[in-house]
C-alpha cells in the first residue's frame, strides 16, 4: 500500500472506478468532468494496491465564519475505498496525510460531512452542532403570496450560481468552499434538479435563489440543497417562491436556515405533522449532527475567540488520536501537547504548564468542540472526553456564550 498524490493522467480512470462503485458517479461525460474539476480545484493523494489507485480522499479549501472572522479552513470534501481494498486502514492515512499537507494551505481548522459518527473521530474530529431538517407542505407556509416572476437557474449558470453563494448572508459556523469547480460538480450531480430565484446583484447578477433536488418531479418531495440570500427581503421572497409550489408540489424539505426557528413561517405545525405521518409526504422537523470539525492550529483558533469579562486562564493537556494515522515523515503531527490557554478580548495558547493554573484535560475533538460553541464546557464534560475543575467549567459556560454553529454549506 502506497500513499501519494492524485495524478490524473494515471488516477482519473481508477477514482471513477472507486466512485462508481461507491454509488456516486454515473457514467456520463458531464458527470465525470465535473469530478474532474471538483478533484483539481482542491487537493487529492489516493491510495495504491498492486499500481492502482484503490482510495481517495479530496480536500477543498475555503473558509469557516468564527463570529465575525473569516479563518482559512479546509473540507475534507470526500473519500472513498473500493471495495477490494476496505479495512486496510487506507482511507484514515489519506485523511490524515491530506491534513498534514494542508500546512501550506494555513488551514486552521477542518471540516468534514460525515457518513456516520466515530469514523472521523479516530482522526481528532469532534461531532458539530443540531441541524434541523424541516418537512412540510409548502401551501402552509405563512410567508405573503405572490413573489415576483423567478428566472430559472440551471447547472449552466454555475459560475454566478457559485457567486451568489459565497456572498450569501453567513453567520457564525457558515462555510465557504472557494473553487467555483465544486458548485459546478454539486449542480450537476444533483438528481432532477429544479433552480430558481432573482438577478438582482450588481448588472443584473444571480443575487438569490434556491437549487432544490427532487424525489418525484411532479408531486416533490423536493429538498432544497442550499439557498442563498442576502437580507431579510431575499429570504422571504425565496420563502414566497417555495410556498407557490404548494399546488402542485406536496412536500417540501429544508435545512433550517442560520439563525432562525422555520417553525415560525409553518401554518399549524403539529396538525401537519399528525396527518401526513406514516407517508412519503410526512411533516416535521428532525435533528441531527451531520458534520464534524477539528481544530489544525490551536494559536490560529484561539486568537479569534473573544471573552468578556476574561481573562480565564487554564493549563490544557491535548490528545491528538490523528497522530497514529500519520506517516512518519509528515511535518504536521497534530496538535497534542500542554499548553497555557488564557481567554480574553484576543485569546491565545502557549507551550507549557503553570502549575499555579487549574487543569482541563480533552481531546482535540472536544476542545474543537467548545472552541467552536457546539456545546458548553459542563455539557461536554458529561458526555465527551474533557475533564475540568468544577470552577473552570462554570467560568468557561458562562464566559464563552457562542452562537449555535451552522455550517450551511453541506460538505
Ligand atoms: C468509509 C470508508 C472511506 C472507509 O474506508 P477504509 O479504507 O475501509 O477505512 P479504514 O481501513 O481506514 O478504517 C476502517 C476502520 O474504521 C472502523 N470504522 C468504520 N466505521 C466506523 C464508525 N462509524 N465508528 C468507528 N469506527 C468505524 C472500522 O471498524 C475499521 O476499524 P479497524 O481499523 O479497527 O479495523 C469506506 O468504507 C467507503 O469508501 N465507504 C463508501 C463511501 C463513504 O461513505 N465515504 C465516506 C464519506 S464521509
Amino acid at each position: 500500500m502506497r500513499l501519494r498524490k492524485y495524478d490524473a493522467t494515471r488516477d482519473r480512470a481508477p477514482v471513477q472506478r472507486i466512485w462508481r462503485e461507491a454509488g456516486w458517479l454515473q457514467r456520463d461525460e458531464e458527470q465525470e468532468e465535473a469530478l474532474d474539476g471538483f478533484i483539481e480545484a482542491g487537493f487529492a493523494m489516493v491510495g495504491e494496491v498492486g499500481g492502482a489507485a484503490e482510495s481517495v480522499s479530496v480536500t477543498a479549501r475555503g473558509t469557516l465564519r468564527y463570529l465575525s472572522d473569516d479563518l482559512p479552513m479546509c473540507a475534507l470534501s470526500a473519500v472513498t475505498t473500493s471495495p477490494v481494498a476496505r479495512q486496510q486502514g487506507m482511507a484514515s492515512r489519506l485523511v490524515a496525510a491530506c491534513l498534514a499537507s494542508e500546512a501550506a494551505s494555513g488551514a486552521v481548522v477542518a471540516v468534514l460531512g460525515m457518513f456516520d459518527q466515530g469514523y472521523y473521530d479516530r482522526l481528532g474530529f469532534g461531532t458539530g452542532g443540531y441541524e434541523h431538517l424541516v418537512r412540510f407542505h409548502p401551501a402552509w407556509l405563512t410567508v405573503e403570496d405572490g413573489p415576483r416572476s423567478a428566472e430559472r437557474v440551471t447547472k449552466d449558470d454555475w459560475k454566478e450560481a457559485h457567486c451568489a453563494r459565497l456572498c450569501r448572508q453567513r453567520a457564525h459556523g457558515g462555510l465557504n468552499l472557494t473553487p467555483p469547480a465544486i458548485t459546478r460538480a454539486e449542480m450537476v450531480w444533483t438528481k432532477r434538479p429544479l433552480g430558481m430565484g432573482y438577478r438582482d446583484g450588481p448588472g443584473g447578477t444571480l443575487s438569490h435563489y434556491i437549487w432544490c433536488s427532487a424525489e418525484n418531479l411532479e408531486h416533490g418531495p423536493y429538498h432544497v440543497r442550499w439557498m442563498t440570500y442576502r437580507d431579510r427581503k431575499e429570504f422571504r421572497e425565496l420563502m414566497a417562491l417555495v410556498k407557490a409550489l404548494g399546488d402542485q408540489i406536496g412536500l417540501v424539505s429544508v435545512l433550517e436556515p442560520p439563525s432562525m426557528q422555520l417553525q415560525d413561517l409553518l401554518d399549524r405545525p403539529f396538525m401537519q405533522h399528525r396527518i401526513s405521518q406514516g407517508s412519503a409526504f410526512s411533516a416535521g422537523i428532525r435533528a441531527f449532527a451531520p458534520w464534524q470539525v477539528r481544530i489544525r492550529d490551536l494559536q490560529g483558533c484561539l486568537q479569534h475567540t473573544h471573552v468578556i469579562g476574561g481573562p480565564i486562564r487554564f493549563n490544557l493537556v491535548l490528545e491528538d488520536p490523528v497522530e497514529a494515522y500519520l506517516e512518519q515523515d509528515a511535518l504536521w503531527r497534530g496538535v497534542a501537547g500542554n499548553y497555557v490557554v488564557t481567554l480574553d478580548s484576543t485569546s491565545y495558547s502557549e507551550p507549557g504548564m503553570d502549575p499555579s493554573l487549574p487543569t482541563m484535560r480533552a481531546t482535540v475533538n472536544a476542545f474543537t468542540r467548545l472552541w467552536l460553541g457546539v456545546r458548553c464546557a459542563t455539557g461536554l464534560s458529561y458526555t465527551d472526553v474533557l475533564v475540568a475543575p468544577r470552577n473552570l467549567l462554570a467560568q468557561l459556560d458562562t464566559a464563552l456564550r457562542l452562537p449555535d454553529p451552522k455550517p450551511d454549506w453541506e460538505v
